[in-house]
């Protein structure tokens, strides 16, 4: 089905960086003929070099793939030093708090704050290159001086979400064996305040790695401290210089690892590197963005996140933008709350989820009509196929039919953007990535025999060159690394990387992603591996067998559907302190993100005789459709239609 097209507007093309698609066209086959050539000539344009790089790529040891070969350089240099001669009382973030307190930090004020915090870590707490330093953090400016302080001692740091329990917590640390975590007291929530530091007191018990922890006191709540582990930010900080010299860094070094859910239980340390990854970042937020030295860019995401690394903190500062940091929620006080700040800070670019988008024209349907939006030129999404009403909405309401809306597509694992519209060249189309950025070799690859499907048929979604900014490895594991990217697609007999995305190309060559092909669910934008969630439920001790699907859900795109199987025969004496206590399990192991939406307590499981779950069929019970698999070879046929009228009934 051919979908509306909607050109750039022309006005804003006009001053675009790539201003229609001939441009475009140019750069990509530019791309194509001279590969390194490209790369290369961006990574000098757009870097500064303490040492220059002698080669752009070496794939010799493919997927162990180098760029910018003995390149020195220093991230936070890139972010904050450059920007020094020319934009030193430019703000370079303005931060709004939950209940409305603001304030504005200027480059200049940036590179002292963070010097600052470096030489805090270095200094007080020895931390030194290659050490790894866990972040849990909310969304204060600490959270990104945090970051820019590990970059500039070369410090490795690895964000947990601040929704992660515990348990999640741990984990992380003691995979990255960290020796310091930087934490809050708390923040605040629809002007509540919340607590931060009595989990990660939690995950430290009992042993861990980590030997210091540095608290930011935010919200200045009562917290427990530990003499001679837990120290005050507020306090050790007012001692420190301002001046701290950079950490030289091989383009190579690894900047930060950012665990994210596979398909198995165990999430991945995804490992990004220096150079390359702070490259993409930046040319993807002149490209995608379009943003210009006046203009004032606001992304909703979280620091725990990719899209918080990339779009928040790095791409933003390593082009001398000014990025706003929101610690609060988009409703609240009311859905009006994004509209009244891109009217207040006269907002350019605004960039956001799917999922949020939904509820505020849920919520605030017409909100947007109360505020002066003038100022907004592009609207993004990232993180899950949005759906063609909410686009429509915020493509009328909110930008009032003039601004492009970059869908963008990309992974924690491609560290900035694959395939997005460019806005003032591309025509797009509602719910639809469009096509590959420059540079970017993406495709759409029949998984068997490795060619390029044809219009209308769905296939993997593949980028079959290594490219600057792509996952390093995963921490620790080699293998894994190996297997979970360069195993499932080879292109000419040659493995490549796949996203573990489907898609397919329409009539115009456009790609449009149908979702994930393996056991990953997207729940409101975050990636959940259901394998993670069910060897949560496994610790529930009345729990025999689990299995986890996604279910399509009204606003957070996909919601979490459990198939329990409790040990106890004489079924469930309480249903809903049964569905709590498994609630809590999951509280516990992960958070509250991966709650179940629905709990279903089924008496077997639907099993091939050697034992396989048949998820698919689990899959389209919970969606409500009818089974069109052949279910005569499973090891208790009937079991499918018990579960049916059990999901019916309920
Ligand atoms: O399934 C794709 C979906 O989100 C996954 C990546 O999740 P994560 O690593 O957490 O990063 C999210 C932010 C980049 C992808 O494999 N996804 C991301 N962007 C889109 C998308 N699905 C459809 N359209 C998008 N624009």
């Amino acid at each position: 089905m051919s979908k509306s097209v909607f050109k750039p507007n022309k006005e804003f093309a006009k001053t675009a960086r790539i201003k229609n698609m001939c441009e475009y066209q140019a750069l990509q086959e530019e791309a194509m003929e001279d590969y390194e050539g490209f790369w290369g000539r961006y990574a000098k344009e757009k870097l500064d070099w303490i040492e220059p790089f002698n080669e752009v790529m070496d794939e010799s040891n493919f997927p162990f793939v180098k760029w910018f070969k003995d390149g020195k350089l220093n991230v936070a240099e890139q972010c904050i030093d450059r920007h020094l001669k020319t934009r030193k009382n430019k703000a370079a973030i303005i931060f709004e708090g939950d209940r409305g307190d603001k304030q504005i930090i200027t480059y200049l004020e940036l590179y002292y704050n963070v010097n600052r915090f470096a030489n805090l870590l270095k200094k007080e707490f020895g931390v030194k290159k290659g050490d790894r330093v866990v972040i849990y953090m909310p969304m204060i400016p600490e959270a990104a001086y945090a970051m820019l302080a590990c970059a500039r001692i070369g410090a490795i740091h690895s964000i947990v979400f601040g929704g992660f329990s515990a348990e999640a917590l741990r984990d992380r640390i003691e995979d990255a064996d960290a020796k310091v975590v930087i934490t809050a007291d708390g923040a605040y929530r629809k002007d509540k305040p919340y607590m931060l530091k009595p989990v990660v007191d939690q995950a430290l018990e009992g042993g861990s790695p980590v030997n210091k922890v540095l608290v930011v006191e935010r919200n200045d709540e009562d917290i427990t401290w530990v003499a001679g582990r837990d120290y005050s930010y507020n306090e050790l900080i007012k001692s420190q210089e301002v001046h701290c010299e950079p950490e030289v860094m091989d383009s190579e070094d690894p900047l930060f690892l950012l665990y994210t859910s596979g398909s198995t239980g165990k999430p991945k340390g995804v490992q990004h590197n220096s150079a390359g990854y702070i490259l993409w970042a930046q040319m993807t937020m002149e490209w995608v963005f379009d943003v210009k030295e006046n203009d004032t860019y606001w992304c909703t995401a979280d620091v725990g996140w990719i899209t918080g690394h990339t779009y928040i903190v790095y791409g933003p500062l390593a082009m001398g933008a000014t990025t706003v940091i929101f610690e609060g929620v988009p409703t609240y006080p009311d859905a009006g709350r994004p509209w009244k700040m891109v009217e207040e800070y006269k907002i350019n670019q605004f960039y956001t989820a799917p999922t949020a988008i939904r509820v505020l024209h849920k919520m605030g349907e017409d909100e947007p009509a109360k505020y002066d939006l003038s100022s907004l030129k592009v609207l993004g999404t990232v993180g899950e196929p949005i759906d063609p009403p909410a686009w429509k909405w915020y493509y009328e309401e909110v930008g009032s039919s003039k601004c492009a809306i970059v869908d963008t597509y990309w992974q924690t694992e491609t560290g900035g953007h694959i395939v997005s519209p460019l806005p003032g060249a591309t025509p797009i189309k509602p719910a639809c990535a469009t096509l590959p950025l420059p540079g970017i070799m993406g495709e759409i690859l029949d998984p068997v025999t490795g060619e390029r499907v044809e219009t209308g048929e769905t296939g993997y979604m593949c980028v079959t060159r290594p490219w600057p900014s792509m996952i390093r490895g995963v921490w620790g594991d080699e293998e894994r690394f190996v297997k979970s990217y360069f195993g499932d697609v080879k292109k000419n007999g040659k493995p490549i990387y796949f996203t573990g995305d489907g898609a397919v190309y329409d009539e115009d060559g456009y790609i449009t992603i149908t979702g994930r092909t393996d056991d990953v669910i997207n729940v409101s934008g975050h990636r959940m591996g259901t394998a993670e969630i069910e060897a949560a439920i496994k610790k529930h001790p009345n729990v025999a067998e689990v299995a986890v699907v996604g279910k399509p859900h009204e606003l957070k795109g996909e919601g979490i559907f459990a198939y329990v199987v409790l040990k106890s025969d004489d079924g469930v004496a309480d249903e809903v302190e049964e569905v709590k206590a498994i609630n809590n399990v999951i509280k516990k192991e992960i958070g509250n993100i991966a709650l179940c939406d629905d709990i279903v307590f089924a008496p077997g499981l639907p099993k091939t005789r050697s034992g396989k779950i048949m998820r698919r069929i689990l899959r389209s019970i919970a969606k409500g459709e009818a089974i069109t698999q052949d279910i005569s070879t499973l090891e208790d046929p009937s079991i499918v239609e018990k579960i049916e009228n059990m999901v019916k009934s309920k």
